[in-house]
């Protein structure tokens, strides 16, 4: 693991007059008043707050580690081995679960780098395009193209405000700093609500179809890990992590189906996943160190737990700095936008 560099944990924002700050927790933000009640005294809030300092105690987290058996079960008595996952290219990786944490499995280094490649891409250029809903909606009405291929041509981009209704043309430069850099969610499938706290089930009809390829990949994982091949990937959300951006602690109950796994996927920086239990009370919340190609899965009673993400890491893969490989020039641009971003889509069944 790379030391962390004050340059990347001291981030600030910079910000625009009249432009609302977006939270560097953007769970408060989706989550409205809930998240911002005073739960300091739980068990949970103390793991965030352990885990969120720089000097966090990162040698006791589970550490399923970058794909050899050997590295996983050293760092922890807790992690047990259930299976084997073969990648698309051939190659065999780990199962694990944790002793007393039922229905969570890990794959660490599920993705073969292509894979993590072609989702950063999605994450970027496709996933944002409408009618999926992003954060910045609240704030502009953004071209239906999305922001990338004019960031790719280097051309300026009009927006409008939804405050005032004032358009204003953005250089690709800006488009970069003050939209790109801003966006932190994106919903896929059926849209969810933060306010309601709903999906939409609507916005199917209307085109809204879940991403092919996301679908074909997770149905797939899911069908490896046992689970069968019924499971219907409807809904998901991609996040976009800068280096001090923060995920409260939630749990995920606005789906109607709570029995069918929550698949997670991370790519670009690691970080801290915290992995409670029914209560924010409850004991001990794990802290798991999660990488760029690991797969997470909250199945049974661990789809119930709560989790979050305390802290964002300095570390990054080598094969994602956009001069590691001779790429075409919109990988180059993607692979720019990643540099201190982490990404996490994680797709449900609502239905
Ligand atoms: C979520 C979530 C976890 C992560 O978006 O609901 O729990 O690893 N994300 O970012
Ligand atoms: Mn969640």
């Amino acid at each position: 693991m790379t030391p962390s560099s004050p340059a990347s944990t001291r981030r600030t924002r910079v910000l625009i007059p009249g432009e609302r700050p977006v939270p560097d927790d953007f769970y408060a933000e989706r989550a409205g008043t809930e998240a911002r009640e005073p739960l300091n005294k739980t068990a949970f809030r103390q793991a965030e707050r352990k885990y969120k300092t720089p000097d966090a105690p990162l040698a006791e987290a589970l550490d399923f580690g970058t794909g050899t058996d050997c590295d996983a079960r050293s760092s922890h008595d807790e992690i047990v081995r259930i299976g084997t996952w073969t990648r698309t290219d051939g190659s065999e990786r780990p199962v694990y679960g944790v002793s007393g944490v039922d229905g969570f499995i890990y794959v660490p280094q599920a993705l073969t780098e292509d894979e993590q490649l072609h989702f950063a891409t999605q994450s970027f250029v496709v996933y944002p395009r409408k009618p999926n809903a992003s954060n910045l909606d609240a704030h502009y009405e953004l071209p239906d193209e999305g922001m990338f291929p004019h960031v790719m041509a280097g051309e300026s981009m009009t927006i409008r405000h939804r405050t005032d209704g004032r358009t204003e043309l953005i250089t690709a430069d800006a488009i970069e700093s003050r939209l790109i850099r801003k966006m932190r969610w994106v919903t896929l499938g059926y849209q969810y609500n933060w306010t309601t706290k709903e999906y939409n089930f609507d916005r199917v009809d209307e085109g809204a179809h879940f991403p092919t390829d996301l679908f074909s990949w997770t149905r797939q994982a899911v069908e490896k890990l046992g689970f069968g091949s019924d499971y219907r990937p409807e809904a998901g959300i991609v996040n976009y992590y800068q280096p001090d951006d923060t995920l409260t602690g939630h749990v995920d109950r606005s789906e109607r189906n709570m029995t069918a796994p929550l698949v997670s996927i991370s790519i670009g920086r690691s970080a801290i996943f915290l992995l409670g239990g029914r209560s924010r009370d409850d004991e001990p919340v794990r802290a798991i160190i999660v990488r760029s190609g690991d797969l997470s899965i909250l199945s049974g009673p661990s789809r119930h737990f709560f989790h979050g993400v305390p802290r964002i890491l300095p570390e990054h893969p080598a094969f994602l700095h956009p001069a590691a490989q001779q790429h075409d020039s919109q990988l180059n641009g993607v692979l720019t936008l990643m540099q201190n971003c982490r990404i996490n889509i994680n797709v449900r069944q609502v239905t």
